[in-house]
């Protein structure tokens, strides 16, 4: 039997750089994938990591990494045509079947954006699939902003709003917390409307709770959990919250069930 924690070494096909400390990595995968599933990336002697898929084609798969430590300091010295080593994808990521022919908010925060990315591009290229789609995506400053072309390009068919916590010189957008911009959403079907909510706990944590202020069914709010992680395949129970395994079960989670796993 092979064993699940052996990594396989890929190709690194192609770097974005997105931010000064945020690069998109293009690496050779063929296999199923699903937006907001997770890869394990490790460079041998130095450490192994969850990283979030954030796009993928039939013959590769693309995820933005931050640098942060031990082991995406040292990824940050690839190049193209190196390897990255990987084994996955892991979790159940965002299955586009419980959005189909609703109405859907996608609201992201920062690199929340990475694993809910390829989902809102799908229902952007398939808006007959939507019965309404909006996006709304909040970063910390211009500077922070990952996936301008992405966005430049959701904005000519879609209603996105892209708003900076602080913006400089070069900003003439939105500013203020995504929280603050909720209003600027179709609220006229809120309790059908749908919302998926990624980005760092304390962004997902008041964005839930002003839609549910605002008229949102519990049930129709989805999140994604970026927590601490080891083994990834259930087994090590690093991730675990009572007895839910979130790299199991999640990293997506109805909102329903995400309330109860937050410790
Ligand atoms: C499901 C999931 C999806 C994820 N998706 C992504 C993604 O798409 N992109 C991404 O960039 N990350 C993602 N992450 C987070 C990523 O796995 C972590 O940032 C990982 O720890 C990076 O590994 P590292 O070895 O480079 O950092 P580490 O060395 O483990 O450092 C991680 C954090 O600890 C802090 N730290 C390091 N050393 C110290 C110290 N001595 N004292 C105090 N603090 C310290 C660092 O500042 C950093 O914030 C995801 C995590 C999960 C669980
Ligand atoms: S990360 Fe090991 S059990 Fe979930």
């Amino acid at each position: 039997m092979d064993n699940p924690y052996l990594p396989k070494a890929y190709e690194i096909l192609d770097i974005q750089k997105e931010t000064e400390i945020d690069y998109t990595f293009k690496v050779a995968f063929e296999g199923d994938l699903i937006g907001g599933q997770f890869m394990e990336i490790s460079i041998p002697g130095v450490g192994e990591a969850p990283i979030s898929i954030c796009g993928f084609d039939e013959r590769s798969l693309e995820m933005t990494i931050r640098k942060v430590g031990r082991l995406t300091d040292r990824v940050f010295d690839l190049r193209p045509g190196d390897k990255l080593f990987m084994r996955g994808p892991y979790g159940n990521g965002f299955d586009v079947n419980l959005f189909r022919g609703k109405d859907i908010a996608f609201i992201a925060g920062g690199t929340g954006l990475a694993p809910v990315r390829k989902t809102i591009d799908y229902f952007v290229r398939n808006s007959e699939e939507t019965e309404n789609l909006e996006i709304l995506v909040g970063f910390k400053s211009p500077n922070d902003r990952l996936f301008i072309d992405d966005i430049e390009r959701w904005k000519n068919t879609v209603n996105t709003t892209v708003t900076v916590d602080k913006g400089d010189e070069t900003w003439d957008g939105e500013t203020g917390l995504v929280t603050t911009k909720i209003d600027r959403l179709d609220l006229s079907n809120v309790k059908d409307k749908v919302a998926v909510v990624v980005g760092p706990p304390v962004m997902m944590k008041f964005t839930t709770l002003e839609l549910i202020k605002k008229g949102f069914k519990e049930d129709n709010i989805w999140v994604s959990f970026e927590r601490k992680m080891s083994c990834g395949i259930g087994k090590c129970g690093h991730c675990k919250i009572d007895e839910t395994y979130v790299c199991l079960e999640g990293p997506v989670f109805n909102y329903t069930k995400a309330k109860e796993l937050i410790d």
